[in-house]
This record gives structure tokens, C-alpha cells and sequence, in this order.
């Protein structure tokens, strides 16, 4: 079904492309300053009333009426293509959630909504008039009530992104605006397309994006899949998001009739804006993000490593840092808020004794901390266990467990392991008299992703380091014994 809506919305943009293509490329028209109203909207939000304040271009008045404060920050929040022509729920919650966190600031919502309600393609040309539009209510704040752009902060989800893009690239000047957030940015008719056509690091001072829905249809995704800002998050690997799956559109089209479609669809894409407000609303449960080539490199536990930039903090507390070259960064989450998860690289050095023979065993772990427990999590490797090897595997836990003290590690097998185990002992004949040979784990070594911490467990029994199906072994922290063992 999911098929079907994604065919509907975006072949009809395939379709329209080519006409798009030749509006593209007349320059937008209209030369800035010279009409006194814009077709933006522009509405403080207040915590009483309904409706927000609305600040006209150019009527210094409103601005006093609306009680804005110029030595406050702004934050703008800018919507994206509207199917039914109404401000999205959303809008109002992220509004809530940033005045919660800091009353402290101005924030203004961006109501392009006429423009947006159109078919996609036309919604897109009208990107950068809006932007245009933006910039200009920008310049106005500043030559009036001496505002400074660097005090902006622009929130666009989807095609609201490239509108923010537009504004902070047309607001003329060699100064630009603080910052830019692109919440899964679009991606039809953006992907691939040069900097200047879409969202870029070049737009703002400080650009972050939040990539939720780049799963592929027929060569498109309803979010860009390319990094477009200085630090580009990919949760859960950036195509698709935990509690949105198939599965759940049942539910959807019970709760919403065949709008239910369409709530699916959403799901993954709006949940770059629920990742966000939920860093505003759970200053306690910071979700950290880390630099890395891929998910599949990821899922290994491979990436979780903060020297020299190589984490960050997703959402609004982001540490603004400028680099060179874009940074895509992966991070695991819940399926609801608080979105939270605590990142574990798992290395554990295995001997196969069974020489020449790959066994594909399940695993499972339990973790005793100073605060919690997590008990039987599975473990499964990518590939079997062949020879002498150290295999890395990431853990995520949906609690803070505290320090980690000790490790049960358990080789999940019943009576048909012992079974399979009997026939392998017919075709591998050993030396009778002797155990049969197992699996060897001397050493399990951890990382924690969110404290950095470095850790190493032993076999509780140093004599007894064999493991065989349906057993479990316990390990302990032995920084000290192992740093003998090196010396
Ligand atoms: C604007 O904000 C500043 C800083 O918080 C505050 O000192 C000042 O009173 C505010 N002005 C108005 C008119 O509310
Ligand atoms: C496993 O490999 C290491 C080094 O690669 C070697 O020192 C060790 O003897 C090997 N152990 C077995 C049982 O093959």
C-alpha cells in the first residue's frame, strides 16, 4: 500500500518534471522589496493564544503588537508541501517544545501554505520565491530594529528545508544566517542536484539534517538521500524508521479510514521532526550520534568513537562545529519518545575447535550494571564462526544500565544443537578421552558509545573457558589481570 501511495504522490512528480525543468530555468521574476505584502505568513507563537501573532513586512507596528523581542534569537519554523492545505500538527508541538526549552526566543512560524498546497512540482518551483520571501522578512527585521541574522535559526521540514536553503543563499550580504535544520529535506526533484538547487552547508553558518525516509521507490525516496549539511544524521540507518513498519498500517487505516496510507508514509518522514522536539523536551536523554562510512559498518558496532568530532548530539542541542566536509552520522533509536538508545561495540575473540568446520551459533547476553540489568538480549552475527577470530558486534540498550559490572554470555542451543553437536562428533571423529572440542571465549572487550568507557571481561574461571551449546558463562571486569597478561 505504501507502493501505491509512494506511485501516486511522486510519479505524478515524474511525470511533471519535465515542465518543471523549463520553469527552472526562467529566473524567478519578481526583484525583491518592491511589493509591500508577502504571500508568507508570518506568525509569532505565543503561549496564549490559539492562532499565533501575525507580523506583517514592513509594519513596524506588528512587531510591537506581537510583542517581539529583537534581543531575543528566532527561531523560524517553515512547513513543507501540504496535501490538505491546513499547518500540520506538528508545527504546533515543535513550537510548544522550543518555547519550553528556552523562553528565551522569538518563534515565528512560516505560513506558505497557499503556495505549498499545489501539485508537488509547482510546490517545488515555489521553493525559492518563499525563500526569497524569508530573506526579505529577514533584512526588513534587521535595517528596522537593528536584529542580527546570526541570531536565526530556520527549522524546515521536507520542502521547508530547501525554502530555508533558498533564504539563507538569497538574503543578500556576506553575512550569513546562524543556523539552518533541514528535517528530512526532500528529496524528489532535489536529489543530485547542485548545491545552489537545493539545501547546502553553504546556506547558514551552522546546517544540520535529519535523514528518516530515504527508502527507495522506483529510483526515489520522499528524503534526500545525499548529505546537505555539516553534520547529516541517518537514525536507524536513514531509510526507515523502528514503529513504521507495514505491519502498522493496518492499525493506521483502522484509526484514519484510507488516510491511513498517508499516516504510514508520514510516519517515517515526520519522525525527523518528532526526533527533534523530543531533544527539546528531554534535556536528560540527549540522543548521540557517530561519524560513519555506512549502517553495515555501524550495525558492527564499529563507529562509536567521539575523538576529533567524530560524535554529536542530535536535534537542537547539536554542538555547532564547522567542518571541512560534510559528516553523515548513524545512531540507533526507540520506535517512540524518548527516542533514546545506549550504543555497545561487543569484541569477543572466539577459537573454533572444531578445525575446518564453520558453525553458525546464536547467541545471547545478559548485562549486570551498577543501575539495571538487561537480560537475554540476542545476538546475531553476520557470519559464522570459522578458526581464531575477533568478531564485533553492536548492542543497544533502550535504558541506562550505569556501569556495566558483569557479562552473561549465553550460547542459545536446545536438544537439536546436542543433536546436530552428536553428528558433527561422528563426522569429526577426536581423540577419544579428551572433551569435545567447543567454542573458546577468554576475553569479552566493551565499548560504551555514550560514556566512551573502555572495559574488559574474563571468564569468571580461567581454567574453564569452553563453551558448548545451551551453555552460559559468566564474565567479569579484569582490566588488571588482562594488562598483566599483555606486559
Ligand atoms: C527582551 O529580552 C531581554 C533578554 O531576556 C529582556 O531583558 C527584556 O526585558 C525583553 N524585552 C521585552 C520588551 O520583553
Ligand atoms: C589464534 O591466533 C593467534 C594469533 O593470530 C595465535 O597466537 C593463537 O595461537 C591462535 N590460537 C589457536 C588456538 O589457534
Amino acid at each position: 500500500m505504501i507502493i501505491v501511495c509512494c506511485t501516486f504522490v511522486f510519479v505524478s512528480a515524474i511525470v511533471q518534471e519535465t515542465l518543471f525543468k523549463d520553469m527552472q530555468n526562467s529566473e524567478h521574476t519578481r526583484t525583491k522589496k518592491d511589493q509591500q505584502s508577502l504571500e508568507t505568513k508570518f506568525q509569532l507563537y505565543t503561549d496564549t493564544t490559539e492562532e499565533g501573532c501575525q507580523i506583517l513586512f514592513n509594519q513596524l507596528e506588528t512587531l510591537d503588537k506581537c510583542s517581539f523581542n529583537a534581543s531575543l534569537p528566532l527561531v523560524m519554523i517553515v512547513h513543507g508541501w501540504s496535501v490538505d492545505g491546513i499547518l500540520e500538527d506538528w508545527i504546533w508541538k515543535m513550537a510548544a517544545a522550543l518555547k519550553s526549552q528556552d523562553k528565551q526566543i522569538n518563534v515565528i512560524i512560516a505560513d506558505w501554505l497557499t503556495f505549498a498546497h499545489q501539485h508537488y512540482p509547482i510546490a517545488v518551483q515555489n521553493t525559492r520565491h518563499i525563500g526569497q520571501e524569508i530573506a526579505d522578512f529577514l533584512e526588513w527585521l534587521e535595517e528596522s530594529i537593528q536584529f542580527s541574522r546570526s541570531n536565526v535559526h530556520l527549522i524546515g521540514y521536507s520542502l521547508g528545508a530547501h525554502v530555508s536553503g533558498f533564504a539563507g543563499s538569497y538574503i543578500s550580504g556576506t553575512n550569513k544566517i546562524g543556523r539552518i535544520t533541514g528535517l528530512d529535506p526532500a528529496g524528489p526533484l532535489f536529489e543530485g542536484m547542485s548545491p545552489t538547487d537545493r539545501l547546502s552547508p553553504d546556506d547558514a553558518n551552522f546546517v544540520d539534517a535529519i535523514h528518516t525516509f530515504t527508502k527507495q521507490h522506483m529510483g526515489l525516496s520522499v528524503g534526500i538521500k545525499q548529505p546537505v549539511a555539516h553534520f547529516d544524521f541517518y537514525p536507524n540507518g536513514g531509510t526507515f524508521q523502528p514503529g513504521c513498519h507495514i505491519m502498522h498500517v493496518y492499525n493506521h487505516i483502522a484509526q484514519y479510514g484510507i488516510t491511513g496510507i498517508t499516516q504510514t508514509v508520514k510516519c517515517a518522514h515526520e519522525r525527523s521532526v518528532h526526533l527533534f522536539i523530543d531533544s527539546l523536551l528531554h534535556n536528560d536523554k540527549q540522543s548521540t550520534a557517530y561519524w560513519c562510512n555506512d549502517i553495515n559498518t555501524f550495525d558492527k558496532g564499529m563507529c562509536l568513537s567521539c575523538r576529533k568530532n567524530r560524535c554529536n548530539t542530535l536535534g537542537y542541542n547539536i554542538r555547532e562545529e564547522r567542518l571541512p566536509k560534510s559528516r553523515r552520522l548513524f545512531l540507533k533509536t526507540r520506535a517512540r519518545m524518548p527516542f533514546k538508545v545506549y550504543h555497545y561495540q561487543f569484541k569477543i575473540h572466539f577459537i573454533n575447535e572444531i578445525q575446518g568446520k564453520q558453525i553458525d551459533p546464536t547467541f545471547s547476553i545478559s548485562l549486570t550494571g551498577t543501575k539495571e540489568d538487561a537480560k537475554n538480549l540476542p545476538i546475531t552475527l553476520v557470519e559464522g564462526i570459522n578458526g581464531n577470530k575477533t568478531y564485533s558486534f553492536l548492542i543497544t540498550l533502550d535504558t541506562d544500565i550505569g556501569e556495566l559490572i558483569m557479562i552473561k554470555f549465553k550460547w542459545e542451543g536446545t536438544a537439536v544443537w546436542e543433536n546436530i553437536w552428536d553428528t558433527v562428533q561422528t563426522i569429526i571423529p577426536w581423540t577419544k578421552g579428551t572433551r569435545r572440542p567447543g567454542l573458546i571465549v577468554k576475553t569479552i572487550r566493551v565499548k560504551a558509545g555514550e560514556t566512551q568507557q573502555k572495559m574488559t571481561f574474563c571468564s569468571q574461571s580461567i581454567e574453564n573457558i569452553h563453551l558448548y551449546p545451551a551453555q552460559e558463562k559468566t564474565f567479569v571486569r579484569c582490566e588488571d589481570r588482562f594488562r598483566r597478561q599483555e606486559k
